[in-house]
């Protein structure tokens, strides 16, 4: 037989690069996968289908998949039969394309972020041929009612919008993700409701800019504040979760929903990027510091309990020390409970990229210490406060790093780490019966990443 022998191939591995976007839509990799007679396994080793789902957000994204990608080569001359389909963001990119195609020829598919619907077609067509099948379409089009094999136990995630208008002048999503595409309410509802119905306690929205949902439908459905007042409403959810907002895009009506819904998070991961008006403004970014901190201040108003995170990009070109400083000064201003900071990664085709004033690696990284060394100090201070306090917890599953210690997030999302001794006796029901359950414990110590639970009941 002249095609290659997928008739035996039985276990797939999927490896995802990058946000939660990627992991819902590996989520859709495996339900079809699964769907067509395959099972999951632990490893590229013992996988007759291995899929890698990239991200091209910064540099050493790419890098990382080039490596890994480079690592399957002696895998698959051991193993001939096996199917190797990359996918996702860097794959959107035509010179990343022919990289695959000039230098990895024993890769068989390459698709793209919005080829989900058409995979079990391309993987049929890419196992019937020797040459890779470049299969990638545009980055167009929604998904609803796709087969999902969920991953995490304790978070259900939603995709409610594709793709991003905003083109901030550092950001290769827009160029891989394309438009901004809403999912109709019916589905996303329907979705929410039948994770819960499966015992899901925590549901996370998605898209690149939430609070865009609907602006793409003429608000036909609604707007993001109606979505997720009623994604709140349906029973058996500990919290909803909304990723990413954009400041510019955050409505009087969303922080009102915040104020009154229970069940929406205590949280907002609002990305920043910098707390210099000069440099937001060539970023693309659409708002100032000061109207940054009027979304800050109104949504302590309504939530004073709520913990606020951000994203912050230090080394933007042309940054100066003044630039940085009034990061810094915004980052105090605004207390942030935890925040995720870059290094500025020039990202091919972006109009960031083609200036010729980005900032030498010594002044960033010195950039980089001391904005880390204030964030730190005011997660610490956070966390600190949480001592003393009775808390929920959605335990997530056992801590990474310690056996006798289940993990998990409060609702607002900070990590909580409980010492469990009786785990060791049996470690695995222990860890099945615990995960997905919400327990009440005391916090009893705290640093800058996790606090410490003690736990009270079930
Ligand atoms: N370099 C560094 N950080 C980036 N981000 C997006 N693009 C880049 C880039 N080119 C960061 C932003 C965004 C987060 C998801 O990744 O802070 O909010
Ligand atoms: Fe990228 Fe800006 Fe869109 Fe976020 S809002 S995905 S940073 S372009």
């Amino acid at each position: 037989m002249d095609s290659k022998a997928i008739e035996v191939a039985k276990t797939y591995f999927i490896q995802t690069f990058g946000c939660q976007q990627n992991e819902n839509d590996s989520e859709i990799l495996a339900g079809h996968l699964e769907q067509i007679g395959y099972l999951p396994c632990e490893s590229p080793e013992e996988a007759d289908v291995v899929l890698l789902n990239t991200c091209s957000i910064r540099e050493n994204a790419d890098d990382r998949f080039f490596g890994h990608l480079g690592r399957l080569k002696p895998l698959k001359q051991k193993k001939p039969h096996m199917f190797i389909g990359v996918g996702g963001c860097i794959l959107m990119q035509p010179q990343n394309q022919e990289k695959i195609l000039s230098s990895f020829p024993y890769v068989d598919l390459i698709f793209g972020t919005a080829d989900l619907g058409r995979f079990p077609d391309l993987f049929f067509k890419a196992a019937d041929q020797r040459r890779t099948h470049l299969g990638v379409g545009p980055a167009e089009g929604v998904f609803s009612d796709l087969p999902m094999v969920r991953k995490k136990a304790h978070r259900a995630l939603v995709s409610i919008m594709y793709g991003c208008n905003n083109f901030c002048t550092y950001c290769i999503v827009p160029y891989t993700r394309g438009r901004e595409r809403s999912r109709p309410k019916a589905d996303i509802l329907r979705e929410v409701e039948r994770a819960a119905e499966n015992g899901y306690k925590e549901v996370m929205l998605l898209g690149q800019n939430v609070n865009a949902y609907g602006k793409d439908m003429d608000y036909r459905d609604g707007d993001f504040a109606s979505l997720l007042a009623e994604a709140s409403e349906i029973p058996g959810l500990f919290v909803v979760r909304f990723m990413t907002s954009h400041p510019k895009d955050v409505s009087d009506r969303l922080i009102k929903v915040i104020g009154e819904k229970e069940k929406v998070e205590p949280h907002f991961h609002l990305p920043l990027q910098s707390g210099s008006d000069r440099v937001l403004r060539e970023m693309n970014r659409r708002y100032t510091s000061a109207e940054y901190l009027k979304i800050v201040e109104k949504l302590r108003k309504v939530r004073p309990e709520i913990a606020l995170t951000t994203d912050i990009i230090v080394g933007f070109p042309g940054e100066t020390e003044d630039d940085f400083q009034k990061t810094l000064e915004l980052v105090e201003k605004a207390r942030f409970d935890a925040a995720f900071t870059f290094i500025y990664s020039a990202r091919e085709g972006t109009p960031a990229a083609e200036r010729d004033d980005q900032i030498e690696r010594e002044i960033i990284n010195d950039r980089y210490r001391r904005l880390t060394d204030l964030q730190y100090a005011l997660s610490l201070e956070s966390n600190e406060r949480q001592i003393g306090k009775t808390v929920d917890v959605l335990i997530t599953g056992r801590s990474e790093t310690n056996a006798e210690v289940m993990s998990g997030r409060t609702a607002d999302n900070r990590l909580v780490h409980i010492p469990l001794p009786e785990l060791s006796q049996s470690p695995d029901n222990a860890e099945e019966y615990y995960t997905n359950r919400v327990v009440s414990a005391e916090i009893v110590a705290a640093g800058s990443f996790a606090l410490e639970g003690r736990l009270i009941t079930l």
